[in-house]
């Protein structure tokens, strides 16, 4: 078995847990899933006008969705939503009109915030976005991040148990999920 997935973290924050939390999924993956982590910091904002000529940050991303067998998207909240740069990067993934390189892609969304509500806000609206893409959602276990301050060390290193536990949960069956969609 050899499944490649495409990873993004909704937050450009240098410390960000989100990105953490990302790294963390990246590091527990299991034997033959290789997780890249793809950067979206330099994707312009955007604007049909670049349709025309795609800039290369917007090829780039087209390139590492269609390449990858499956998609993690992971996202803070912001006011109860989630982030602009996720959405910016699911917009440009769905242009130009009749090329959704989403299409059919399996996908986990991962929400996380220092906070106490596991930005829950951030995921139920994203969940609605991924149906138009026609995008394949793990549907459970749902994964929500709270008080992500306080689980990792200074070098961003996942040290809470339980959610060790919860990310394992979430790769057996989103494993299950993306051999079913490859069969
Ligand atoms: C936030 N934050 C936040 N947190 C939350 O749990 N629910 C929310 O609705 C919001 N709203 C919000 C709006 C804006 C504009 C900002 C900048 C922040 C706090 C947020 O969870 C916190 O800044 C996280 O640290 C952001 O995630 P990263 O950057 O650590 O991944």
């Amino acid at each position: 078995m050899s499944i490649k997935i495409a990873a993004f973290s909704g937050s450009l924050r240098k410390d960000s847990y989100t990105t953490k939390l990302v790294k963390a999924f990246q590091h527990l993956a299991p034997e033959g899933i290789a997780v890249e982590i793809v950067d979206i910091s330099q994707l312009p904002l955007l604007n049909q006008d670049l349709e025309t000529d795609l800039p290369q940050q917007v090829k780039d991303l087209h390139s590492s969705v269609e390449n990858a067998d499956a998609i993690i998207l992971a996202t803070p909240e912001y006011n109860r939503s989630y982030s602009p740069v996720l959405k910016n990067a699911l917009d440009w993934g769905s242009r130009p009109q009749g090329q959704n390189k989403w299409d059919k892609k399996p996908v986990a969304v991962l929400g996380c915030t220092p906070y106490n509500l596991g930005a829950f806000g951030a995921v139920n609206h994203l969940r609605q976005v991924l149906v138009y893409l026609n995008m394949q959602p793990l549907q459970q276990p749902e994964f929500y991040l709270a008080g992500a301050a306080e689980k990792f060390d200074e070098q961003g290193n996942l040290t809470d148990e339980q959610t060790r536990k919860m990310i394992t949960a979430v790769w057996t069956s989103f494993t299950e999920l993306i051999s079913k969609s490859n069969s």
